[in-house]
């Protein structure tokens, strides 16, 4: 496995491979890889000849309250975990070889960027997009994977790359869970082990309310108040940021189960302590 610092080498690396007709596979990431990017690495190592993963934590995503400089880095077994799911390279520039000072362009998906996440954490999605299409223009991938956990991610990401006609495929890839359901994160590290037994709270809140659905709950306020109850009923629970029912392409509110949306989005927002957590379910509307 070789490691790429500079964009000019991994441009030009990527030209090379692709020459010779090899089909090149990324995951991006800001490191501190768990079971979920390793999930993603295995897809990309299964669908591609060459396999890149990106660590970089980018800071124009983070806001001032974020926890950029608390985000959990840890390169070498990062390597390590990446050669053993099957990557060939690691591109792991640094933040000036990203950003130089003169940087002035940004990219913002409208509207969707604004909602959920985007709501608690303004700028977060153009700092999200920003990269991501740095990272698609150096690396020049032919397929870029991204889990379902980070779902507005997902979706925006999509969308620039349509808008902008982004030569890339976008793969989307299942959830990883702990045995409990609870969803793999980098974040899951800062919870103390009582926090921990109790961030799955998260997770059953989400089946509440799809199982409130499944058995004929059409009204989704009644199913939002159940499923905030839960939550609220927790003492970790710190805050809860959104609790929403949203269709699965363009984010818009869904009130009501019988309205028209392919597959409905139930994704929720809180805090454990000091812990932001997100999750999410899918669920077909053919009630
Ligand atoms: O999901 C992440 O880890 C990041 O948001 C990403 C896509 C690597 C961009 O920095």
């Amino acid at each position: 496995m070789e490691i790429i610092k500079k964009s000019k080498r991994m441009v030009s690396t990527s030209e090379l491979l692709k020459s010779k007709g090899e089909k090149i596979g990324l995951v991006p990431t800001m490191g501190y890889l768990h079971k979920g990017h390793i999930s993603l690495i295995k897809r990309a190592r299964a669908e591609c000849s060459k396999v890149f993963v990106s660590i970089f934590v980018n800071p124009i995503q983070f806001g001032p309250k974020d926890d950029f400089a608390r985000y959990p880095r840890n390169f070498k077994r990062d390597c390590s975990f990446s050669e053993k799911a099957g990557a060939d390279y690691i591109f792991f520039p640094s933040t000036d070889e990203m950003y130089e000072k003169d940087f002035k362009t940004f990219v913002e998906v409208q509207d969707l960027g604004n909602v959920m996440c985007g709501r608690a954490r303004p700028g977060h999605f153009r700092g999200v997009c920003t990269v991501v299409l740095k990272l698609f223009n150096i690396i020049r991938p032919n397929i870029a994977y991204f889990g379902q956990k980070d779902y507005q991610q997902l979706v925006i990401i999509r969308k620039m790359t349509k808008d902008l006609n982004v030569p890339v495929e976008i793969a989307e890839c299942p959830t990883v869970r702990e045995e409990d359901g609870l969803a793999v994160s980098s974040r899951n590290k800062y919870l103390s082990s009582d926090e921990r037994k109790n961030a799955v709270v998260l997770f059953q809140s989400l089946k509440l309310a799809e199982e409130l659905i499944i058995n004929g709950q059409k009204n989704l306020e009644i199913v939002r108040k159940a499923a905030l109850e839960k939550l609220e009923s927790n003492p970790f629970v710190s805050k809860i940021d959104y609790f929403d029912f949203r269709d699965k392409d363009m984010l818009y509110e869904i009130e009501r189960i019988d309205q028209k949306a392919a597959r409905i989005l139930i994704a929720s927002a809180i805090w454990i302590g000091e812990t932001r957590l997100i999750d999410n379910i899918l669920l077909e509307n053919n009630f």
